[in-house]
């Protein structure tokens, strides 16, 4: 049995909820918290890719053994009824949940006002911003319950690009821009309580974001990171768990977090 550290013992016992965890960040995520508290934990993986978080789930398995538990959902953040059920459709081993990471978000093309697609813009605002608030409002009445007003942590996935918009990016940049004013107003309206609220800000991060973005087109995604040097997944995944493994009166409230060769949203050295 690996030795416990600090870190292990304030994670022990938890249940922890991961939107978007079939990829990038919240793949990683998932591998973080299992690895740094093997022994004693519960996971929740939802996404909309099942079979990948099956797959998933068997990986951690296979890596840390039967001391994390792990259940996985299907469910989409954009359709507000599939959030408002997940609840509901847990076991209570589950249920009882202690932190929600609010990972699933995405953008879908480079497209300047007033050309873009109503469907994208409907849809990046249903996940990254409408789908964020359902995820919340449904886990924080399970947080509220307990003592001193209620404990647990929301972690919150915003961008650079909440804090510096981009041309080309207006509708992602104000998905983000409008976490992050949630996110202030919620830590807050939560201040008398114990329940944290965590921001983590990533800058330049190699997932699938930028496929997705360039919808498929593999040279495209691959010459937005040429010559830079991207965090990778787990870089904002040990930060997440860093952030929820600190003694319950501290609160890793607000991360930007760039590669070093990053200074904004669109200063970035590239080595030729
Ligand atoms: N990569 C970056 O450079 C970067 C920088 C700053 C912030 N971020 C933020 O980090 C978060 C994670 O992104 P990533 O970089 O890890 O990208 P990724 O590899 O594409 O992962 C995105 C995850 O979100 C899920 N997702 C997307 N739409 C969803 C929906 N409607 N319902 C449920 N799940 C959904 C995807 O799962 P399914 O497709 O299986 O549903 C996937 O697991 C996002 O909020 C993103 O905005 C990324």
């Amino acid at each position: 049995m690996p030795p416990s550290t600090p870190m292990s013992l304030t994670l022990a016992g938890k249940t922890i909820l991961i939107t978007g965890a079939s990829s990038g960040i919240g793949r990683s995520t998932a591998f973080e918290f299992a690895r740094t508290s093997p022994t004693n934990l519960k996971l929740i993986l939802t996404a909309r890719r099942i079979d990948r978080l099956h797959e998933i789930a068997g990986q951690i398995r296979e890596e840390v053994g039967e001391g994390v538990k792990v259940c996985v959902r299907k469910m989409d953040v954009g359709r507000e009824e599939e959030v408002s059920n997940l609840v509901a459709s847990l076991s209570c081993e589950f249920r009882d949940i202690d932190v929600l990471v609010n990972n699933a978000g995405f953008m879908s093309g480079v497209e300047r006002a007033p050309d873009i697609p109503p469907s994208v813009i409907d849809s990046v605002w249903a996940t990254n911003v409408t789908g964020l608030i359902h995820m919340t409002q449904a886990v924080l009445p399970i947080f509220k319950k307990r003592e001193h007003g209620g404990r647990g942590d929301v972690i919150m996935l915003g961008s650079i690009a909440g804090r510096e918009a981009y041309a080309g990016g207006s509708v992602y940049c104000a998905s983000k821009a409008a976490v992050r004013a949630f996110t202030d107003a919620l830590r807050k309206e939560l201040v008398g309580t114990r329940i944290r609220v965590i921001s983590v800000d990533p800058g330049q991060v190699l997932t699938e974001f930028n496929d997705i973005r360039y919808r498929g087109d593999g040279e495209k995604a691959d010459a937005v990171y040429a010559g830079s040097d991207p965090l990778k997944p787990d870089d904002i995944a040990e930060i997440i768990v860093f952030a929820v493994g600190r003694r319950e009166n501290v609160v890793v409230a607000d991360t930007l977090v760039f590669p070093t060769r990053q200074a904004s949203s669109t200063h970035v050295y590239r080595k030729l």
